[in-house]
């Protein structure tokens, strides 16, 4: 007979294998090199990104994924990153998980589990387009996205990536904004015969106004672009038209991209009604505080107000246009990024469209399997949703 103590530790080491099926650790690699180039986080330490390899079929392939963390405006706020892994190497975790379309495994990443699958760590504050040479003495801060994006990039050609068979730019939030602005820019710096495309999960971030119909994140956008000079990555058919601050929102550039690209979004991205539509300073109250944690708590009259945002948010996706090169899946739940967690990217109970998961419809793009560009029916319709709760 086996003890009590002997079934327990099966029974645990069974519920931690299964906990581990859906996502494992990668460690963490510093890029010491660029720091004498002056690619550097916001306290100068060194860039750091998880590089999982790739194997068999998928050596030559490789899935570049920027991480997101919101932006930081002015020399005040992003002083506040500069002892935390926003805006410093030091204060990273030492490992990430790697789950949903990063996945090594066939079962639960079919399409890019063999791939080279890369997360590159957050720490400029400014969707990776900064680049202003002077230091501020007072306060050490660095402002060198653009530096750490192109550091990166070379960092990986030299691993290999100049081979390249296929390559796609990702990212999610302020990542997935990095993979709309510098996807042209990517594709110009891997080899001609490489298949190249962009990947933006909740980064298509829209110029609305707030709840009471003040503007707030243009002002922040171009405080934002103004204090990381961030204009000389911006699209120039862009800023021939508006000022560079404008340019940083996808809605006025989209159109101007050559390169594949395929959006994620859902249409009540959880970040945006908390950040643009109904921000703090635009709530004094408190009235949306419910509602922003968790959409079922919202009242009609927010409902009504939501769904306004959504319709907002679907004139912004007009430029982006229907060309077969362009995808899109854009869902009508409370979240915000969904290609990095298994719940979303690809289970029996994920989010669908069209009745396809988001990892059949990225795949399908990319392999032009054939074409994916779906919208979704309003808020609440959509019964395979992982709205998020917030506490
Ligand atoms: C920095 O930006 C914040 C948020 O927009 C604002 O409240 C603050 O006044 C700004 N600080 C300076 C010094 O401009
Ligand atoms: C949806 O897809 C599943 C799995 O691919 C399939 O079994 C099912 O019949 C499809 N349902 C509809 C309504 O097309």
């Amino acid at each position: 007979m086996m003890s009590e103590k002997g079934w327990l530790y099966i029974v645990m080491v069974c519920s931690l294998s299964l906990m581990s099926i859906e996502a494992y650790e990668v460690g963490l690699t510093f890029l010491e090199s660029a720091v004498a180039k002056g690619a550097v986080c916001m306290d100068g330490s060194p860039p750091a990104y998880h590089l999982d390899r790739g194997f068999g079929a998928g050596v030559d392939n490789w899935l570049v994924f920027f991480e997101g963390g919101g932006w930081c405006n002015n020399a005040t706020n992003c002083l506040t990153r500069i002892n935390t892994r926003l805006g410093s190497s030091k204060h990273m975790l030492k490992t990430e998980t790697f789950s949903g379309m990063f996945h090594n495994k066939a079962k639960y990443n079919p399409d890019f589990y063999n791939w080279n699958r890369l997360k590159v760590r957050y720490c400029d504050g400014a969707s990776f387009t900064g680049d202003v040479e002077a230091v501020d003495p007072k306060t050490n801060l660095h402002y060198r996205g653009a530096r750490i994006f192109n550091f990166v990039i070379e960092d990986l050609l030299a691993k290999g990536m100049k081979n390249a068979k296929n390559a796609i730019l990702a990212g999610c939030s302020a990542g997935g904004l990095t993979s709309i602005l510098q996807c042209d820019n990517f594709r110009s710096l891997l080899p001609a015969t490489t298949k190249v495309k962009c990947l933006s999960d909740a980064g298509f971030f829209i110029n609305a106004k707030t709840i009471i119909g003040q503007s707030h994140i243009e002002g922040f956008y171009a405080d934002v672009v103004r204090t990381h000079g961030s204009e000389k990555v911006l699209s120039p058919a862009c800023k021939a038209k508006m000022a560079p601050g404008l340019c940083f929102f996808p809605q006025n550039m989209v159109q101007y991209i050559k390169t594949p690209i395929f959006l994620i979004n859902a249409a009540y991205d959880s970040w945006q009604v908390k950040n643009i539509l109904a921000p703090g300073v635009s709530d004094k109250k408190g009235t949306w505080k419910e509602c922003k944690l968790d959409i079922t708590k919202c009242s009609a009259a927010q409902l009504n107000i939501l769904q306004g945002y959504r319709q907002e948010f679907l004139r912004a996706l007009t430029g982006f246009g229907n060309s077969p090169s362009r995808g899109m899946f854009i869902n009508s739940c409370y979240s915000h990024c969904q290609t990095g967690i298994q719940e979303t990217w690809l289970r029996n109970d994920s989010p669908l469209l069209k009745n396809t998961t988001i990892a059949k419809a990225v795949g399908d793009w990319y392999y032009e399997r054939g074409t994916f560009q779906q919208i979704d029916c309003p808020y609440p319709c959509d019964k395979t949703c992982h709205n998020r709760v917030f506490d």
